[in-house]
Order: C-alpha cells, then structure tokens, then sequence
C-alpha cells in the first residue's frame, strides 16, 4: 500500500508537539512535551534550540509509536512554529551560537525606537506589511550579531546561518543539508518585501543583516529536503512548512476573501484572507502572507494580541486563585455581569491594534463586594474585548480597501475555545456568529494539509475546504445597551492603561 500518513510537526512557544495524521485528516498519533522557557532579564525570553531539536525528535518519535505505523508509511512531514523566534547556528557545525530571542522578547524595543526617529517606518510598513516593533526577528537577530562576540564577523564571512524555527528544524532535520524557509515565515521578520517575495535590500542594510546568513524562501508546499533516514528509520521528505497562525488559518480552511479565525493560545492571533491583494492596514493590524502556493501569494490581514490565555495562566500561577483553567468557566458564568470590573492584560504591552509596549496591565473598578469570580471574568472578557479591537479594526480596513463581502463569521480554535462560556462572550460582544470546528488541532492539520498536498495525500484546497465540519456555532445574543455599556468600559479601561 503506498504511504498515507502525514505526521505534523507543531513546534509552538510553550510545547512542542507532533500528531500523525491519516488520509481523512483524522488524528491516528500524537506526541507533546513541554519547552523550557528562560527568563534572563525583565523583558526578556529565551529558548534553547537544543531544547527545541531534542524534543521535536522526541515527539515525533512518540507520535510515530502512539500511532503504530512504521515511518515507511509516512508520505510527509509538515512543520508549523511559532514565528518571528530567532536562531542564528554555525553552518559548520550546526551549533547555535546563543539561546534562541523568542517573539515575546522585548529587548530591542529602544532599537525600534531609533529606527523608527531614523525614518524607516514607512518602508517596513510598504515593504513587509509589518510595524516596527521588537516582535519582529529584524531586530533580534541584528541583536545577536551586535552582542554575541565575534558573530559579525563570522556572519560576514559566510559561517553563520539564520532562521526562524521552522528552518533551524529542517536545517537539523536534513542533516545540515537545506536551509531555505516557507513565505509565510519569512513575512514575519521585517526584512522580506511581501509583494515581491524577495529580502529587502535597504532593510537589510539600515539593520546591517549580511545577506549571506538568510534561508531560501520557499512556497509553503512543496520539497524542502528529505529527513535524515537515521531519525526515523526510514527517509521521509518534508514537503510543507507555514508558521503556525498561517497553519491554523489553512486548518480552518479559510480559503475566501473575508473569511477569518482566531486562534486563543499563549496569545491570540486573528486572521482575515484578503485574496490576492495586499491590503495596506490604516488601522495598526499587520498584512502579511496567509500562504503562497505554486508562487502565487495570498495575503491576510493579522491582529496579534500578546495575552490571551496567559491571563488565565496569570491567574493560576501567578496569583494562585484557581487550580486549573477548567475552573473559570463557572466562575464567570455564576456572576449575572461583570460588575464594573475590568482586567487589562497589557503584562508585556500591548500588541495590534495599540503597540504600545510600555503599557502595563491593572485591574479596574474593584470595589469591596468584588471577589476572585470578578477577577476570572474580568481575564476572560479581556480576551473577547481585546477581538473586538482587531475585528473593528479589519473591519475599517477592509471597507476602505473596498474588499466584497468584508469580514465574515469568525472561526475559533486554541486551548481557550473548550471554554463555551467563552465562545459564546466572543459572539456577544463581537455581535456576529463564532464557529468552533470539529478538530481544533488546526495549527497541526495545517501543517499536514501542507505536506499531504504536495505528497498527494490529499487532494486540493477545495477538498481540504469541503472535509472543515462544523462542531458548534455560538450566536450572538446580547441586548445591544448591554453590550455598548461593557464595551464603553474596556475603552475606558484601555485608555487607563496607556502610556
Ligand atoms: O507570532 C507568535 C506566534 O506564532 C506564537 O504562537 O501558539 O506558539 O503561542 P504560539
């Protein structure tokens, strides 16, 4: 029997996971392993990318076994990741030369500032579709050539190689032997000109990047190499790569103009496809690449909010006042309303649509009759407030660039969306249906869809369109002066919290 299997790897911010996947898209394997996350300074994060290869392999390996089927009967490998981490590693060697900079990490934030008073704005924002901010890989890779001793000149002479996760993987997967990344994450470091798919050259040299450290971009479907047989007992090729927001809006299947989903993870990240246009945000969302397939590009919109479900974490690690995320639900739906009270979750700033990174979150309105289910609610709503931001957002910006239909429903997927508590607060406020999907691994089957594709596992972007089911559709039901009245409140609450 040929091979039908496809095992995706999805190598996120706080774990890294794989799952095996059959020819129905069904899940036959899995495989997850918490990241060891470093915080060297405030503002700052860090991971080991020999953490980050070791457990990719174990996972893998794990996911392999779970499942039962022999690696002769995978027909492809699809990595997903979290975007905009940096890795710069010896070509030598394949050794790292420093920890890799995580998206989250804000030490460049005075960088930008510079950058931004030098008058560069206008060409990221035309160029790459992005903002200026420390978020981006631009900066913290010119960080490490500027910081880590003798990399500038090593770089210069061709010795170094820079990637984001998913290329530092295929890098390790190949056996040193490919260095090329997908569209999508090179749409995330600053440096890639998104409409003519190539690296910027005035980028690269107000930054001082030597191109000689930068990957191939590739379409995200397609050969990137094949894996070293001693991994897995068997040489499988790796034939799909997107970062894992793009992953999940191909999971989704959001195909059509205006379609949209929002993933609630560590952070929540929102996606609109907008077609073949590059819409230029006049609303602070970033456009950037949804997919590029056989070297046509598709471009979406992006609101990237920092804090999603790590309020909630936040809320069981940092404050102690609940044992599991599991808890929130009925805490919030035992208070008939908010009461006033307000979290802003601005731990780290706050990202799209406000990027302001001196932001800091607070708790408003508290008064002596408030309690922890106050608290929970307050963390919960944030995370429907902080949509409503970006959807009015793309909602304006797809107006004014006269797209047909606008922004449609919006699917959800992510850790956060079991909570039906939630989906159903995100329909209300956002007053437009909220879809969950029946598979919410949508990061992963993004991945696999990406593989599976070009191993001809699965057939085409219509049919991966016609296999997306529906598990729940959440309508909105609120009173609209309730609604006005809670949302009048975040926008004051924002507004207390800026800088
Ligand atoms: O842009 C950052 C994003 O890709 C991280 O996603 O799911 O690893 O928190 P996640």
């Amino acid at each position: 029997m040929s091979r039908q299997y496809v095992l995706a790897i999805d190598q996120g911010t706080t774990s890294s996971r794989a799952i095996l996947f059959d020819r129905e898209g069904r899940i036959v394997g899995t495989g997850q392993k918490e990241l060891r996350q470093h915080f060297p300074k405030d503002g700052w994060v860090e991971h080991d990318p020999e953490d980050i290869w070791r457990d990719t392999l174990a996972v893998c390996r794990q996911a392999i076994h779970a499942a039962g089927v022999a690696a002769t009967d995978i027909a492809a490998i699809g990595i997903t990741n979290q975007r905009e981490t940096t890795v710069l590693w010896e070509r030598d060697t394949g050794s790292p030369v420093h920890n890799a900079i995580v998206w989250q990490d804000r030490r460049t934030a005075e960088t930008c500032r510079e950058l931004v008073a030098d008058g560069i704005e206008e060409r990221v924002r035309g160029r790459t579709g992005l903002v200026v901010d420390a978020y981006f890989s631009g900066t913290k890779l010119a960080w490490l050539l500027d910081h880590v001793p003798g990399a500038r000149s090593a770089a210069e002479h061709g010795a170094l190689a820079f990637g984001t996760v998913d290329s530092f993987l295929l890098w390790r997967l190949t056996g040193g032997r490919v260095h090329a990344t997908d569209a999508t994450n090179a749409s995330r470091t600053m440096l890639f000109d998104i409409v003519e798919q190539t690296w910027d050259e005035e980028l690269l040299r107000a930054l001082r990047i030597p191109p000689s450290v930068l990957p191939e971009v590739r379409d995200c479907s397609g050969s990137f190499g094949i894996a070293d047989p001693e991994l897995f007992g068997a040489a499988i090729p790796i034939l799909g790569i997107a970062g894992d927001q793009q992953a999940a809006t191909i999971g989704q299947a959001c195909f059509l103009p205006g379609m949209s989903k929002s993933t609630y993870g560590t952070g929540c990240f929102m996606l609109v496809n907008t077609g073949e246009r590059f819409v230029a945000s006049r609303n602070r969302l970033l456009t950037t690449v949804a997919y590029r397939l056989d070297g046509r590009t598709t471009y979406a919109l992006e609101g990237s909010i920092f804090v999603a479900g790590a309020a909630v974490q936040w809320l069981r690690d940092g404050l102690g006042i609940i044992r599991s995320a599991a808890e929130t639900e009925e805490l919030a739906r035992d208070l008939p309303d908010n009461e006033g009270v307000y979290l802003v979750p601005a731990f780290t700033g706050l990202g799209a649509p406000h990027w302001d990174p001196d932001a800091r979150g607070a708790i408003l309105g508290l008064t002596r009759d408030s309690g922890v289910a106050h608290i929970v609610r307050a963390a919960l709503e944030s995370v429907a407030y902080q949509t409503l931001d970006l959807v009015d957002a793309m909602t304006a910006d797809m107006a004014a660039a006269t797209l047909d239909g606008g922004l449609g429903g919006l699917r959800v997927d992510g850790g956060m969306v079991v909570n039906d508590w939630v989906c159903q607060f995100l329909a209300d406020i956002l007053n437009r249906p909220v879809e969950r999907p029946a598979v919410v691994e949508t990061t992963a089957l993004g991945a696999a869809y990406l593989a599976g594709l070009a191993a001809g596992v699965y057939a085409s972007l219509p049919a991966v369109a016609g296999a997306w089911r529906l598990e729940r559709r959440f309508e909105p039901g609120l009173a609209p002066e309730q609604r006005e009245r809670l949302v009048a409140g975040w926008r004051q609450a924002v507004r207390r919290v800026r800088s």
